[in-house]
């Protein structure tokens, strides 16, 4: 395993494992950060409309000169869009300079959500997008979904965490074929100077952000840790040359206190 390798979601499309995130980078600053990370091995990005950065990583997108095939570019429709879905998602393909991308995901469950999804098939149809798929969504959320449509979403990207262990949604998307994509995984920094953590990154000589990375991908998900500074950038992607005993991902899957350091979607009717 390696920063190449890559999960199979549900229409057949690869994803890897590890992929960039971009929340919090701004467009001036993505060009600099995104040809970094491909220049060090990164192949999947992780952004949004809402995070305004895409005309940066389209410009850095071209400058690398990596093979369009060999990259993973995930965007995602924002709640106000759901009116012209296929002109938000042609809007964001502009700014990454893209034909298509290979994940359009629904940004939120809004009220809307269940028609929006017929029409995200669309895209899908018409070359937009390799794949799409929704970010958070509950268990509530997907079974509503799921009884109004047989298009099974090939993702759930969601606020997932050692200390957020979403054990029941994991299971559920494991069984209904939903490939989870992990989101703030290093909980933004708030828990990688709990004692207990550093304990078991030290075991293993590495950080505390290794093996918050490692646990996730031991849980067999995808997952999107940020990070604007180079030297992060390589620290992340360096979670392939160890192995998390099983003994200590029970630990680890211990550490659950729900913590969430973004929203609850749950909240969401
Ligand atoms: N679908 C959604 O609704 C949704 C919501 C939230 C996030 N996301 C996606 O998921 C991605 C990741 O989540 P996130 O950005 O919320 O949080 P995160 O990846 O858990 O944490 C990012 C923070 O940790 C710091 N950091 C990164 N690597 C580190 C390391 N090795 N050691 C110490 N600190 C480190 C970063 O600072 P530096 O940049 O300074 O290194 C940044 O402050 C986002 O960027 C976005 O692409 C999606």
């Amino acid at each position: 395993m390696d920063i190449s390798t890559r999960l199979q979601l549900n229409n057949g499309t690869k994803i890897p494992v590890l992929g960039l995130g971009t929340w919090k980078i701004d467009d001036g600053d993505a060009e600099k950060v995104v040809l970094d990370a491909l220049g060090i091995g990164y192949r999947h990005i992780d952004t949004a409309k809402i995070y305004g950065n895409e005309k940066g990583i389209g410009k850095a997108i071209k400058k690398s000169g990596v093979p369009r095939k060999e990259l993973f570019i995930t965007t995602k429709l924002w709640n106000d869009d759901h009116d012209d879905i296929i002109g938000a998602c042609e809007e964001s393909l502009k700014k990454l300079q893209l034909d298509y991308v290979d994940l359009y995901l629904m940004h939120s469950p809004t009220p809307v959500r269940n028609e929006s999804w017929k029409t995200m098939q669309q895209l899908v149809k018409n070359g937009k997008a390799k794949t799409v798929g929704v970010s958070n969504f509950t268990i509530r959320h997907l079974n509503e979904l799921l009884s109004k449509s047989k298009f099974v979403p090939a993702v759930n990207q969601v606020e997932f965490s050692t200390y957020l262990y979403q054990k029941e949604l994991l299971e559920f998307c494991k069984s209904k074929g939903i490939q989870i994509e992990a989101y703030s995984p290093l909980t933004r920094g708030r828990k990688l100077n709990d004692s207990k953590l550093i304990m078991i990154a030290d075991k293993y000589n590495k950080s505390p952000a290794q093996v918050l990375i490692r646990w996730v991908i031991q849980h067999a998900m995808v997952v999107i840790p940020k990070s604007k500074s180079r030297e992060r950038l390589e620290e992340n992607m360096d979670v392939f040359d160890f192995n998390i005993s099983q003994e200590d991902m029970k630990k680890l899957d211990g550490f659950n206190e729900n913590l969430r350091v973004t929203w609850d979607p749950e909240g969401i009717e």
